[in-house]
C-alpha cells in the first residue's frame, strides 16, 4: 500500500511539474508576439503530381501563429514569389 501511494504521489508531483513547465512555456496575455513569413513558392509532390505552389516558410499549409486574448501580434510579411498576394486570418 506504501508503494503505491509513494507511486501515486510521485505520479502527481511528475504531473504538476509538467503543467508548470508547460504554463512556464505558454506565453501569458499582453506580451508582444513576432513572426516572420516569407512568402515564397515551392515545388509540392502529391499522388505522383508535382506542382508548384505557394507558401510561407517553406509550409503548407502555413505556420501557426501562437497568442492569448490581449496579446500584440507583428508579423513582417516578406513576399519573395512572384504573385501579388494577400494573407487572411
Ligand atoms: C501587382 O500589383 C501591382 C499594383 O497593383 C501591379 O502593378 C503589378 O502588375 C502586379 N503584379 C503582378 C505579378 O500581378
Amino acid at each position: 500500500m506504501a508503494n503505491l501511494a509513494t507511486s501515486f504521489t510521485l505520479w502527481l508531483s511528475l504531473l504538476s511539474y509538467s503543467y508548470i513547465n508547460a504554463m512556464a512555456q505558454w506565453p501569458a496575455g499582453r506580451s508582444t508576439r513576432f513572426y516572420e513569413f516569407k512568402v515564397q513558392t515551392m515545388r509540392m509532390t502529391k499522388l505522383c503530381n508535382t506542382n508548384e505552389i505557394v507558401a510561407v516558410n517553406n509550409m503548407f499549409p502555413g505556420p501557426v501563429i501562437y497568442a492569448q486574448e490581449d496579446d500584440r501580434v507583428t508579423v513582417k510579411v516578406t513576399n519573395a514569389s512572384p504573385y501579388n498576394a494577400s494573407i487572411h486570418w
